[in-house]
Formats: C-alpha cells, sequence, structure tokens
C-alpha cells in the first residue's frame, strides 16, 4: 500500500507518500481501506521531529481516518466487513490501509458522507472529551475557545452551541471572526488588536468564562486565569504559545478555578475506547441533526500532503483538511 512518511524529521520536503508493506490487523483490531484521513497540527510537529509516536505504533502520519472495514481480527465482533466506519487513531491514518483497535472504530453519523467523516474523529473526541467529561460544561454556562477558526475551535464552538452555552472566541483575521459566528459564536474577538480579557467580561457581564478551551499554553496562561468566572475550569490542550509559564494561584483560588491539561494521543486504548463510545453517544445525534455539522476547508490527496500541511502551517484553513486515498 502506500502511505505519507517522512524521510526525516524536518520541512515540507521530507513528507513522502510511499509503498510500503500492508499492515495486518492483530487481535481486538481491524483493517480499513482508507477512504480519508485529515490534517491535525500534530502532523505538523511530528514532521519536524518533535512529536514522536507512542510505542508500538506506525509512524505513517495520520491520527484520524474513514473508511469500510476490509479484515476483522481475531476476537472482533460487532462489526462486518464492508462497514463503513470512522476511527481515532494515535497514527497510520494517512495510508491507503490503516489497523484500528477496535474500541476507536465508531459507526459514520447518519447523513454524514465517507470522506467528510474523517474530519470528525479527533476534533470530535478531543472537544467533546474536555467541554463535557472534563470541564463539565452546562447549559447557561459561557466558554471561551482560543483558536476558534481551527479544526478544534470550529467543533467546539458548534458542540458548546448546541449544548446551551454562550461562545467567546479569539481568532487572528476579520474572515475568521465572521466564521465563527456563522458557526454559533456570540463574540468573536481578534487576538491581534483586542483584549480578550476584557473582550470576556464585556460579554459575560464581568463574571468571566466558566470554561475556557485554550490551545496557546503559557502564552496564555495568566490572561485566562484572568478571564475565568468564579468556580471556573481552564482546560488546556494545546501549547502554540510555549510550554513553561507563571501560575498567578492568588487569583486562582480566590476564584476556586480549576487548571486542567490532557492530550489525547497517548491514553490508555481503554481510556480511548470510552471516550469513542461517549461521542457516538453523545455528539453523533447532533451532527445528525445538523447541529454540529464537520466544517471542511479543502480536500487534498493524499499524495499532495505537503501542500496540505502547508495551508494547515500557515493557518490558511477554516476547519480541517481532508486528505484522501484515491489517487
Ligand atoms: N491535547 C489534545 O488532546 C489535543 C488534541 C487535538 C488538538 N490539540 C491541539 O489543539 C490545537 C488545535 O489543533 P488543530 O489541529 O485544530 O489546529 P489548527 O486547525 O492548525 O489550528 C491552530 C489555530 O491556532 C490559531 N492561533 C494561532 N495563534 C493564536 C493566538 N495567539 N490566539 C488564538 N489562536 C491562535 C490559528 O488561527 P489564527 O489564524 O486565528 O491565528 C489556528 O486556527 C493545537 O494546538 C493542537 O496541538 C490537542
Amino acid at each position: 500500500m502506500r502511505a505519507v512518511r517522512c524521510r526525516e524529521p524536518g520541512d515540507l520536503d521530507v513528507l513522502e507518500w510511499t509503498e510500503i508493506d500492508d499492515p495486518e490487523p492483530g487481535p481486538g483490531e481491524v483493517l480499513v481501506e482508507v477512504a480519508a484521513s485529515a490534517v491535525n497540527r500534530a502532523d505538523l510537529i511530528q514532521r519536524m521531529g518533535f512529536y514522536p509516536p507512542p510505542h508500538g505504533v506506525t509512524d505513517t502520519l495520520g491520527l484520524e481516518c474513514s473508511g469500510r472495514i476490509a479484515v476483522l481480527g481475531d476476537g472482533v465482533s460487532g462489526w462486518q466487513v464492508g462497514d463503513e466506519v470512522c476511527a481515532l487513531l494515535a497514527g497510520g491514518g494517512q495510508a491507503e490501509l490503516a489497523v484500528v483497535p477496535v474500541g476507536q472504530l465508531m459507526p459514520i453519523p447518519a447523513g454524514v458522507d465517507v470522506v467528510t467523516a474523517a474530519a470528525l474523529p479527533e476534533a470530535g473526541c478531543t472537544v467533546w472529551s474536555n467541554l463535557v467529561q472534563v470541564a463539565g460544561l452546562q447549559s447557561g454556562e459561557s466558554l471561551l475557545v482560543h483558536g476558534g477558526a481551527s479544526g478544534i475551535g470550529t467543533m467546539a464552538i458548534q458542540v458548546a452551541a448546541a449544548l446551551g452555552a454562550t461562545v467567546i472566541v479569539t481568532c487572528g483575521s476579520q474572515d475568521k471572526l465572521e466564521h465563527c459566528r456563522e458557526l454559533g459564536a456570540s463574540y468573536a474577538v481578534n487576538y491581534r488588536d483586542e483584549d480578550f480579557v476584557a473582550a470576556t467580561r464585556d460579554a459575560t457581564n464581568g463574571r468571566g468564562a466558566d470554561v475556557i478551551l485554550d490551545i496557546m499554553g503559557a502564552a496564555y496562561l495568566d490572561r485566562n486565569v484572568q478571564a475565568l468566572a468564579t468556580s471556573g475550569r481552564l482546560v488546556i490542550i494545546g501549547m502554540q504559545g510555549g510550554v513553561r509559564g507563571e501560575l498567578d494561584i492568588a487569583t486562582l483560588l480566590g476564584k476556586r478555578g480549576a487548571v486542567h491539561a490532557t492530550s489525547l494521543r497517548p491514553r490508555p486504548l481503554p481510556e480511548k475506547a470510552a471516550i469513542c463510545r461517549a461521542v457516538v453517544d453523545g455528539l453523533w445525534p447532533l451532527v445528525s441533526s445538523g447541529d454540529v455539522k464537520p466544517v471542511i476547508a479543502a480536500t487534498f490527496p493524499m499524495s499532495h500532503v505537503a501542500a496540505a500541511q502547508q495551508l494547515v502551517e500557515d493557518s490558511g484553513h477554516i476547519g480541517k483538511v481532508i486528505l484522501t486515498a484515491a489517487p
């Protein structure tokens, strides 16, 4: 089969769409004939050599895929060869064939085509696990999402709005702000020329945000704590603004606030399976009803993976960038 690999750590020119041996599913795994995958910012970091796959996972890129089941491994029940599926992966989705632990296999939500379904697993699992399971976001609460136009952000806006929360986002351009409003954000802040702490207070009658979903890490830590409401929950899922910051404990304590930090890829299989089940039960009905729509910025064949990663590297996209396996 052909797969997206990096010849060595480096720039976009190390990416190749190349022949490698077909993978084989072990016990508890299935082999999926891949229709599509999607680019995640983590792919760029892996390509540069800073985010290796967990032990035992292929170094073929791709944290998600969609397609049809081709082979069932030993002990797999509840699925049939030919079923259309999408899957959360620790790697290997950007290939013609992908091995999937059965707990990370999900049906495609009704009304979504098999290629578009590749946009859902990573953003769906990240957003649902952090907003619902970690932060316990409730109807009537407020959510501040940084990077509202990202793959994660476009999903978070729609999920939070569907749950009845008021959504505030940050983005870096007028075009992105407008898109986020169309997706359900009530307030959109251009982080390049506005202070998101003041904007969040204005949007919440001075209370601050009940939940913050953060991708910037150190650069936003202090201002995120300032922007938090009493009993607020800050959930950090990215470090685009650095890894070491200073936490204002006095302010956090005064607000009885919580700071969480989570990552999805290295979790044990049972934890990922539990997240996938929660996503199928809770999020897929919102997708099927049209309350949450996959947002696709562009679609490239996997052979053009460098162009797809370039688009994400330049932040020229809104939502997800899809890669199709068909030539
Ligand atoms: N922990 C986990 O389990 C987990 C799982 C999935 C993803 N993530 C993280 O979530 C983040 C988003 O992932 P993705 O694949 O959706 O990436 P993406 O689509 O490439 O989005 C990155 C976004 O960051 C925005 N951005 C850059 N500087 C910003 C700033 N100063 N303030 C606010 N936004 C800013 C960019 O938009 P502008 O043009 O508006 O700047 C862009 O939309 C990444 O950091 C990724 O590592 C974490």
